[in-house]
């Protein structure tokens, strides 16, 4: 039996018609300031639609084009200056910075309001995510969360494995998981016999970014299936790290790349950034 494809683009689109409606109820608009260092041709993509997605809800958006050697400090003061203009509600920083310069990642993502961190990237955010009690949602393992919701699958005494322990999706995907009463495993690179783990989920959760590393004789059959990464094959097709059709047969649900995770990461964003602007008192 088929498992069943975890529509992803059709839950974003019905997600932002939500936001789109709540947007437009508020009397003045949320704002998302976009800062893109360098040319990376990924991030420009990323930025890019990001930046759609708010046009789309109503969401006033503005973006912060740099080149790559503008500097720590340049960017540093940039922040400043966006965490007090009021129309600001929300400022993103696409990341990586770019290499080969003195960018100093975590100075940068500390220095932006936790007010205003709708990547919940910053400190502060981490840590009441980690204690459950949050206004930002870490926007990937939200858009899990949703995901799993849609398709009634219930995290509450299920054994969840999540390959991958990046301060962005795997560690707090892991706490998303326990917050809702998974039995919650982290592997990473050091996982001697990664398979011998992954075969006891009933949630499986990868976010590595290598082609293929799940393959079917590595998945419980009737498992969940939850592919995060987002990598190219030999002819420069998106895929993610779950060899599909083969794990498609063993699984009971699957999500696809493209058209699973992404859409749903950003969606979370635009939900971010109108609690956002909900917290700043626009009503
Ligand atoms: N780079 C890759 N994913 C993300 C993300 O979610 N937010 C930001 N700011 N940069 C990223």
């Amino acid at each position: 039996m088929a498992a069943i494809i975890m529509d992803g683009k059709a839950l974003a689109a019905k997600w932002k018609d939500n936001i789109r409606t709540q947007v437009a109820a508020l009397s003045q608009r949320p704002g998302l300031a976009v800062i893109l260092v360098g040319n990376d041709p990924a991030s420009r993509v990323y930025v890019t639609n990001k930046e759609k997605d708010c046009a789309q809800c109503g969401i006033y958006s503005e973006e912060f084009a740099l080149p790559a050697e503008i500097g720590q400090q340049a960017l540093l003061e940039l922040i400043e200056e966006l965490n007090r203009r009021p129309e600001i509600d929300g400022i993103l920083c696409q990341l990586p910075l770019p290499k080969g310069y003195d960018y100093d990642e975590e100075q940068v993502l500390q220095a932006i309001d936790p007010r205003k961190d709708v990547d919940a990237f910053h400190p502060y955010n981490v840590g009441r995510i980690m204690i459950g009690d949050y206004t930002f949602l870490p926007c990937t393992p939200a858009g899990v969360m949703a995901l799993l919701d849609e398709y009634g699958i219930d995290p509450a005494g299920k054994r969840c494995v999540v390959v991958g322990r990046s301060n962005i999706v795997g560690k707090p995907q892991a706490m998303l998981l326990l917050h809702r009463h998974g039995t919650v495993t982290i592997c990473h690179s050091r996982t001697p016999d990664l398979g011998s783990v992954t075969r006891e989920a009933d949630i499986l959760v990868s976010a590595v970014g290598k082609r293929n590393l799940i393959t079917a004789d590595m998945v419980k059959k009737g498992a969940a299936v939850i592919d995060v990464a987002m990598n190219r094959d030999e002819n420069g097709k998106l895929c993610g790290d779950v060899d599909f059709a083969p794990v498609a047969e063993k699984a009971a649900y699957i999500t696809p790349v493209p058209g699973g995770c992404g859409p749903m990461t950003r969606v979370m964003l635009l939900q971010n950034t109108l609690a956002a602007a909900r917290a700043h008192g626009k009503a």
